[in-house]
């Protein structure tokens, strides 16, 4: 799944299928926002873990902070069975159960720190 943002207004989008070329906003193309990886993967790449078909999936090894100013805005879920957006608000626990169906892939959107990714 290709995620985009727009770089004037902020607006973020996924493409569920047909041409990202066409993808404008604010008169622009859209920039492809790229997976984040090395420092901070501690607090921001999806940890999963299956049990009796159920993937249970929290973001980082070490929880990240749900500040007002700095946390996760959602978590996306992608599997080619079903795909799950969950938003979450400062205070909530960056968490949530899914059935697993296998290739899943879990991305993590943090205010600060962009996106994160893993998959199982
Ligand atoms: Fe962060």
């Amino acid at each position: 799944m290709k995620i985009f943002k727009c770089k004037i207004c902020g607006n973020i989008v996924s493409l569920l299928d047909g041409n990202e070329k066409l993808l404008k906003c604010c008169n622009q193309e859209l920039e492809e926002i790229s997976v984040s990886t090395g420092e901070g993967e501690i607090k921001h790449k999806p940890v999963i873990q299956v049990e009796d078909n159920q993937a249970y999936i929290r973001v980082g090894e070490i929880e990240h902070p749900m500040d007002e100013d700095h946390y996760i805005k959602w978590i996306l879920i992608v599997t080619n069975e079903y795909s799950k957006l969950i938003k979450l608000n400062p205070g909530d626990k960056a968490e949530c159960v899914v059935p697993y169906i296998e290739g899943l892939e879990v991305y993590s959107f943090c205010n600060k720190h962009s996106l994160w990714k893993n998959v199982m």
